[in-house]
């Protein structure tokens, strides 16, 4: 069966929210990338996600809700938490707190957390709200590859194992949420995202994720990530670190050379365009020469996401 891509007409969420109910998994947009959908309060559900993206069993789902009020029914909510849900939500920040007994231990890799989010698309938050259930939504792509930011990179991915993808069109964010714990009273970044850490600094006291310890508690980060199927190499000016064919994808004009290159206005545009640019660029073959960002603002979570995809840590 081929998988079908469906626009988010009123019918086709309806039909979406059907297979929801019945165990299955849709791919569906968010302001961030694509998710791949399944009922949170199901184990089996949670399987087939696992099976479909080659996932390690040890990283657990986040769980998309599409009402603040629907938080505590599937944590225990800190006053940190929830000053960060009401200023942030709907959008791309993930907050991580003690579950509920309701979250099975499947979904949340059997740690006695559970990792929250409310997205920003209107098609996703019909889909919860149409299914009646939260949605366990990993990116939408193979464990390891650059996260889907178009309906066909799905089907290109995962598209044997998704029952059906609705397109919302390119998703605007480019990079995933923000995962920040909140169980304590300062929050910690566990992974840079689309809440940049001064936005969250804005509202809260907040810290970067320092110790190994604090990054256990992320067991995301320790997997390998983002990576294309031919080499990045990381750049920041001066002599290109590679010989042979290269293409580039950066905001600055790159050295001569280069036989493909896509560039970017702004870091928030580099977010934005980032995966894509690797999916494409794979494919002309040669090494990715990958201009480094800022490392400020959303440069972090760009700055992540690089390095992640050059493997350097
Ligand atoms: O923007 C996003 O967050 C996208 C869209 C689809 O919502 N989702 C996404 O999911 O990026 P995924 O599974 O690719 O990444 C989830 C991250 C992983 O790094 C995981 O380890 C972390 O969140 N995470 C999930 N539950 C956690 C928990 N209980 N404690 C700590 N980290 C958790
Ligand atoms: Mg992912």
């Amino acid at each position: 069966m081929s998988t079908r891509i469906v626009p988010p007409t009123a019918a086709n969420i309806r039909a979406a929210a059907e297979v929801i109910r019945r165990g299955g998994l849709v791919a569906f947009p968010t302001e961030t990338v694509y998710g791949l959908g399944a009922d949170a309060l199901s184990a089996d559900a949670a399987a087939k996600i696992y099976a479909a993206k080659g996932r390690p069993q040890d990283n657990p789902l986040i769980v998309h809700i599409s009402c603040i009020a629907d938080a505590e029914r599937y944590a225990h909510v800190t006053p940190l938490a929830d000053a960060l849900m009401r200023h942030f939500w709907p959008g791309p920040l993930t907050v991580v707190l003690p579950a509920r007994d309701i979250v099975p231990s499947a979904t949340r890799a059997g740690l006695s957390t559970v990792a929250l989010r409310l997205p920003m698309s209107a098609p996703a938050l019909e889909l919860i709200r149409a299914s009646g259930r939260p949605l366990a939504g990993p990116s939408a792509n193979r464990s390891g590859r650059p996260s889907p930011t178009t309906a066909q990179t799905v089907v290109d991915d995962i598209g044997d194992a998704v029952d059906v993808v609705i397109d919302g069109g390119d998703t605007f964010v480019g990079v995933e949420s923000t995962v920040v714990d909140v169980s304590g009273d300062r929050a910690i970044v566990l992974r840079h995202g689309g809440i940049t850490l001064e936005m969250l600094r804005s509202v809260v006291p907040a810290d970067e994720c320092a110790s190994d310890e604090q990054k256990r508690r992320s067991p995301g980060t320790r997997h390998r990530h983002y990576a294309p199927s031919v080499p990045v190499v990381l750049w920041s000016g001066g002599e290109l670190p590679v010989q042979g064919a290269w293409t580039y994808v950066g905001m600055s004009g790159p050295p001569e050379g280069a036989s493909r290159e896509i560039r970017f206005d702004d870091e928030a545009d580099y977010a934005r365009g980032l995966f894509s640019a690797l999916r494409e660029l794979e494919s002309h073959g040669g090494t990715i020469v990958a201009e480094l960002p800022s490392g400020e603002g959303i440069g972090r979570a760009l700055l992540d996401r690089l390095r992640r995809a050059a493997g350097v840590e």
